[in-house]
């Protein structure tokens, strides 16, 4: 398995052995629990980058509720033995000192497109991933970093941060990858019952349902009214939020002529699920 780096020193020792030698690092920021979405990032990033490098840090500074963070997977050497197979050249694992000593106090908040939808719903969460993603840029001297268009609001804070700080990291947006049936890779599904697992398809085809129907002239607002009453008819116990957005600033837009996106987020059996597509 790749060798796990614990300490932002010794990493940096390796990193710039390789960036002597000319060598581009790429970089594919993770919270662990690895599944076949994270290692698609890993993947390109090893077909784009000499060097790869996947962080593993459950973030405690984005998390607004502290039952979620005590109740997130840890499995490391899962993790570990996945990352092999890529294969990643290291992993960076610090431990929360190692990210957040003692008398840390910067904090990185990125204005607008934090705010609406998931800045919404959990209060401090993009300033923690903003505050962390730059912290982790530079204690991996990233020259590159993959993300996954499947949290495409964190998409969008990570490349706003990176424009407004001017930080020299080129980052690469990958496509969001499924099951078959549809249901978006992620972490939290091991969560749900069979009979939410059943159901849980249904966030993906109504947002692909309610996009068609768009495309062919139905007003924006029935479409996504019928698409919020066909998660809840399938039996999901709330939609929090199905939107069309802007694409890049995630402000409401029903200008069909710019890029757009449309968002959702609902809870099944206890758990909050995700998704978006592009209109
Ligand atoms: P985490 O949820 O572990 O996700 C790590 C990366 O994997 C993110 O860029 C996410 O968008 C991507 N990803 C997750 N599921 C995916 C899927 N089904 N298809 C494609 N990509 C997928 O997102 C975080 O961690 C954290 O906020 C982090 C960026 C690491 C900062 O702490």
């Amino acid at each position: 398995t790749p060798p796990i780096f614990r300490s932002v020193e010794s990493l940096r020792d390796t990193v710039r052995a390789w960036k002597s030698a000319g060598q581009t690092v790429g970089v594919v920021p993770t919270m662990g629990a690895l599944h076949e979405g994270h290692l698609s990032l890993a993947r390109r990033a090893r077909t784009e980058c000499d060097r790869v490098i996947t962080t593993i840090f459950v973030n405690p500074k984005q998390f607004n509720n502290p039952e979620d963070l005590k109740k997130y997977p840890r499995t490391e050497e899962a993790d570990a033995a996945l990352l092999a197979t890529v294969p990643v050249d290291a992993i960076f694992a610090p431990p929360v000192d190692e990210v957040y000593p003692e008398g840390f106090g910067t904090n990185v908040s990125v204005s607008g497109v934090s705010e609406p939808l998931e800045g919404k719903m959990r209060p401090g969460h993009f300033d923690g991933v903003a505050t962390v993603v730059t912290k982790l840029f530079g204690m991996t001297l990233a020259d590159r970093g993959y993300f996954g268009q499947k949290d495409w609001q964190q998409l969008q804070v990570v490349l706003k941060l990176v424009r407004d700080l001017n930080l020299p990291v080129q980052i690469v947006g990958c496509e969001t990858i499924r099951d078959p049936d549809g249901l978006a890779m992620s972490s939290r599904n091991v969560r749900l019952t069979p009979e939410g697992r059943a159901k849980a398809p249904v966030l993906y085809a109504a947002l692909s349902a309610a996009t068609a129907e768009i495309r062919a002239g139905l007003p924006d607002r029935m479409a996504i009214r019928e698409a919020a009453e066909q998660i809840r008819a399938a039996g999901f116990d709330r939609v929090e939020y199905i939107e069309l957005r802007d694409a890049a600033t995630l402000i409401p837009s029903d200008d069909p002529t710019r890029p757009r996106r449309m968002l959702a987020a609902a809870w099944l059996d206890g758990v909050r699920l995700i998704d978006n597509i592009p209109v």
